[in-house]
């Protein structure tokens, strides 16, 4: 299918990953309503095709994306943002099921920095800057850029970032904990579709149970996620693909997942 902002692919031995890349050249990929509106469509297709075991997100090499769009938003009024509930439908990126892992080259600015967060795993390229200059603009992340940023990197390095409006590099990236990972910028999506290809050789139905309680982690006390995870690890006893894990194990072969 033809997409106007994104190409759609599939990849890894099994056909089992799905390559998403923002493809809005001219614009650095800024997200345009129409962008995310095409974003969360083929996301949630994705997240019900039983073939694909996780999601592999990019952009280009210049930019995964340099935030959302300025040009559309510049004469938009405070009745016009409440009342449409301006940028609602981006949080639809934050409820896929299936891992998301987004591979970051180029800039990742405000909207861009915040999809990528709304991601599982980032992975960044060598040359890849991260930051929320929504304050050079007169307005202040709206996608999670407050919430999610010091999530990751703490207090005092998100305050840093948000507050002035600079911007961070892979490495210094990597150091703090936004990205997992850094590689070369043409070896970036081999090495991200590579560990999408791990993470979809495992147990789907376990992949998304593991998937929300790590997420669980973000949303409340300590005790609670603790007993929210107990009760996830106990419902995997009610799965074949558990009893095969084990068994394979045991039986020293590999694991048959059904998702079952
Ligand atoms: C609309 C954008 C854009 C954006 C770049 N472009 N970013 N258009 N919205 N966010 C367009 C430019 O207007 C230009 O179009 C083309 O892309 C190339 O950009 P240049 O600026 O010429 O490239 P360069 O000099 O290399 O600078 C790259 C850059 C700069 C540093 C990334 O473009 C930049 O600062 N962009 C804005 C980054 C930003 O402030 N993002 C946060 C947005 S607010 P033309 O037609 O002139 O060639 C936000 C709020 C999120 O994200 C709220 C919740 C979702």
């Amino acid at each position: 299918k033809k997409y106007e902002y994104l190409l759609v692919d599939i990849k890894g031995k099994n056909s089992n990953v799905a390559l998403v890349q923002l493809n809005r050249p001219k614009a650095l990929n800024a997200l345009c309503d129409g962008l995310m509106r095409e974003l969360s469509t083929v996301l949630e297709t994705i997240d019900k095709d039983d073939k694909i075991g996780c999601i592999v997100l990019t952009g280009s090499t210049r930019a995964f994306a340099a935030g959302a769009d300025i040009r559309e938003m510049q004469n938009n009024t405070l009745a016009q943002v409440v009342g449409a509930g301006f940028l609602d439908q981006w949080s639809a990126v934050a409820k896929i099921k299936k891992p998301i892992i987004a591979a970051v080259n180029g800039f990742a600015l405000g909207g861009g920095c915040e999809l990528s967060m709304m991601c599982d795993i980032i992975y960044a390229g060598e040359e890849a800057e991260f930051g929320q200059p929504e304050i050079i603009l007169g307005t202040i992340p709206g996608a999670g850029g407050t919430q999610r940023l010091p999530r990751y990197v703490g207090k005092s390095k998100a305050m840093e970032m948000v507050l002035t409006g600079n911007r961070i590099k892979a490495k210094e990236a990597h150091q703090i904990g936004l990205v997992s990972a850094v590689y070369p910028a043409n070896q970036l999506i081999d090495e991200a579709v590579k560990t999408a290809e791990k993470i979809a050789s495992h147990s789907r139905i376990v992949v998304q149970l593991a998937k929300e309680a790590v997420n669980t982690a973000f949303e409340t006390t300590l005790a609670e996620g603790n007993r929210f995870e107990k009760r996830i690890f106990h419902t995997t006893f009610g799965l074949a693909d558990r009893k095969e894990g084990m068994t394979a194990f045991v039986e020293k072969r590999k694991p048959n997942f059904t998702g079952q």
